[in-house]
């Protein structure tokens, strides 16, 4: 997508020099700062920070991780302690598990001399993927969208949660990549972004959408109802962090709530997200494990200032119990559809299968 009008990726490789560079997410939208990734340490520091964040740009940069880390050594235990400590760096995004599956299953099959260059080629073709898929959810997201009832004049309203788009994954967007599509094609769109606390990805949301053009007001995480209610939301369309094979999805912390809010209001809500953040070894989201961050997330505003010092307004005492779930997961029967790169299915076993059916002899 765009910086200041100038095309951008979330994750540029540097192949020859053997490294990437990242956006510190950690510091947007305060901040634009490119982070060099030079060694497998940085890579899992990278995720498990959330200088890098969102399923699909967590699984990419997990590949390219590995890729790093294979630069000097490759032999087996160099291979197998890379991909341990990579897995482990996130619990939810199923996309890190899948990335890193796909790359040892290649890599282990190759003589240690030939793992370093293969590595950076399959990183890279995911990377690519996840380009080329983001741009075909858009299209079938866009396919929905001209159907979606507006009541509330000409606009077509829609709500998301968390972040997304084009920053949480190489390019494009998953949830987001049906409104850009939309906003391309000349559709009146306007965007509700909730805020997301505590990390604040609906700020990230904001931001993109600003360097695109596109239409938005941010709210609080809970003034989704009152807006459904008052039939300023025409659809909600979300990301997803793991799909579990009966539909239900894992995302962030606050998208059930927003589901079980369609429903009563009769708006549809959507699930935008590709193959890789499907799990069909789980039979139901009740599997999916769902990280627990530091209670320092609510007792601290977060945010850094332009000189990088976090910009906290106030601390609560640090024996203040916390208890702070990133995800939450939608049941399927919340789900009005999944919209993936094959297109749209009904959030079920079936449907899924109906896209996907070389998985059906999971
Ligand atoms: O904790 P994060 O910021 O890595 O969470 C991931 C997300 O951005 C979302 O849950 C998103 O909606 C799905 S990933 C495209």
């Amino acid at each position: 997508m765009n910086i200041d009008g100038i095309p951008t990726r979330s994750l540029r490789a540097h192949p020859a020099q053997r490294c990437i560079d990242i956006i510190d997410q950690a510091r947007l939208p305060h901040v634009l700062h490119w982070a060099r990734v030079s060694t497998l340490d940085e890579a899992a520091h990278a995720i498990r920070a959330m200088q890098v964040r969102g399923a699909p740009l967590i699984g990419a940069t997990a590949a390219y991780g590995l890729a790093i880390a294979l630069n000097e050594q490759a032999d087996d235990a160099r291979l197998n302690a890379a991909v341990d400590l990579l897995w482990k760096t996130r619990p939810t995004a199923v996309n890190l598990h899948w990335a890193l599956t796909r790359m040892s299953r290649l890599l282990s099959e190759l003589p240690a001399e030939q793992r370093c260059a293969a590595a950076w080629a399959e990183a890279a073709a995911i990377a690519e993927e996840d380009v080329a898929q983001n741009a075909a959810i858009g299209q079938h997201g866009l396919g929905l969208l001209r159907q979606v009832t507006r009541r509330h004049g000409t606009t077509l309203n829609i709500m998301t949660h968390c972040n997304a788009g084009w920053l949480a994954t190489v390019d494009g967007g998953t949830a987001l990549a049906p409104v850009y599509a939309a906003y391309d094609a000349g559709l009146p769109v306007h965007v509700w972004v909730s805020e997301t606390r505590p990390r604040n990805q609906g700020l990230l949301t904001a931001w993109e959408l600003a360097q695109h053009g596109v239409p938005h007001t941010l709210i609080a995480d809970n003034a989704a109802g009152i807006l459904l209610q008052q039939g300023k939301v025409d659809a909600v369309i979300v990301g997803a962090d793991r799909i579990a094979s009966n539909g239900d999805a894992a995302n962030k912390v606050g998208t059930y709530l927003k589901g079980l809010a369609c429903a009563d209001n009769g708006v549809p809500f959507y699930v935008a997200a590709p193959r890789s953040t499907v799990d069909f070894d789980l039979p139901g989201g009740q599997h999916i494990p769902i990280e627990e961050r530091d209670g320092d997330e609510f007792r601290l505003v977060h945010g850094l200032d332009s000189r990088g010092v976090p910009s906290a307004l106030h601390q609560l005492p640090a024996k203040e119990a916390v208890v702070n779930p990133a995800f939450d997961v939608t049941p399927a029967r919340l789900i009005t559809a999944l919209i993936t790169e094959r297109g749209v299915c009904p959030a079920s076993r079936d449907g899924l299968l109906g896209l996907y059916p070389e998985e059906a002899g999971v």
